[in-house]
């Protein structure tokens, strides 16, 4: 095989101004901050998986017919299933519900933080996009939007589990772009930089506010983005990453020790 070295985007750009989305996690800090942003924009509809609708009560309140919450339980498939046949009418599918347990590789529950992690970020994410393909293939434009992390690039020793489930979350990301690649669907990834509440005090760092991640990510649709790096530290993080992917990893690597986390 010859590897071509010119790259064709495939230019989707992909106004959420009169669509139907979709977002799972959608009652968390970045998920609600999505839901909101998208109906700012002017998205016809919101459907918001939540795993207790009660949760978003006061936003059903505000956008009563344009916000739709269905009870989603992505852990299991049947519940994943019976959400999707709901959602024909879906031009905007975001990946944002996760699970994050801890663990460095090491630690003594690696395998079940492993097994934890991927069955939710990996597996689930695979099941609910392939649920939802054909109705996102049937539209004139269509996007597929996952929420990643920069862990998805790099990995960090207090959860190594976790990075691996969003380096696999990062893979899926690319192989979904390339089999859809000349179809109608924008497929972006969304890496935001690690910013645990616990990391952020004890490290000194910001915390990036989810609404300034959600209206990037809106940005990213409409300029057709595949990749989207939402707040300063993972702006940050890419560049040195596309230049210096080993800086990054040693980085990372001094970040936090294992015995200095909770
Ligand atoms: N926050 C950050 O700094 C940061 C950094 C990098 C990447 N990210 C990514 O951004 C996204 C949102 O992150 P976050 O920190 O805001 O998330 P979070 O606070 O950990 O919330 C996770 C969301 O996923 C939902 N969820 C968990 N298990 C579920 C299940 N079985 N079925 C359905 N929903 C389930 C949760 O619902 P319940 O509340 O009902 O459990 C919650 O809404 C994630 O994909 C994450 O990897 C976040």
């Amino acid at each position: 095989m010859r590897i071509k070295t010119e790259v064709v985007m495939n230019g989707l750009k992909i106004s959420p101004k009169g669509r139907v989305a979709f977002v799972s996690g959608a009652n968390n800090e970045i998920g609600r901050a999505l839901v909101i942003a998208l109906l700012e924009e002017g998205a016809s509809k919101v459907y918001a998986g939540v795993q207790d609708v009660k949760a978003l009560k006061e936003l059903k309140l505000e956008y009563r017919n344009r916000l739709f919450p269905l009870l989603l339980d992505m852990k299991n498939d049947r519940s994943i299933v019976k959400v999707s046949h709901m959602l024909k009418d879906i031009e905007i599918l975001i990946n944002n519900a996760e699970v994050c347990e801890s663990g460095g590789l090491f630690s003594d529950n690696s395998l079940d933080s492993l097994t934890i992690n991927f069955n939710l970020n990996v597996r689930s994410l695979l099941k609910i996009t392939t649920s939802l393909l054909g109705y996102l293939k049937n539209k004139d434009c269509a996007a597929i939007v996952n929420i990643v992390s920069i862990l998805g690039l790099a990995s960090m020793p207090v959860a190594g589990t976790y990075s691996a489930s969003k380096a696999a979350a990062h893979s899926i990301t690319l192989g979904i772009r390339g089999e859809l690649l000349n179809t109608n669907v924008l497929v972006m990834g969304v890496y935001p930089a690690l910013v645990h509440i616990n990391l952020a005090k004890k490290l000194n760092l910001n915390k990036a506010l989810p609404q300034n991640i959600a209206r990037n990510i809106i940005l990213g649709l409409k300029n057709g983005n595949e990749y989207v790096f939402p707040d300063i530290m993972s702006k940050q993080i890419a560049e040195l990453y596309l230049t210096e992917p080993v800086t990054v990893e040693k980085q990372f690597a001094h970040f936090v020790s294992e015995k200095e986390v909770v």
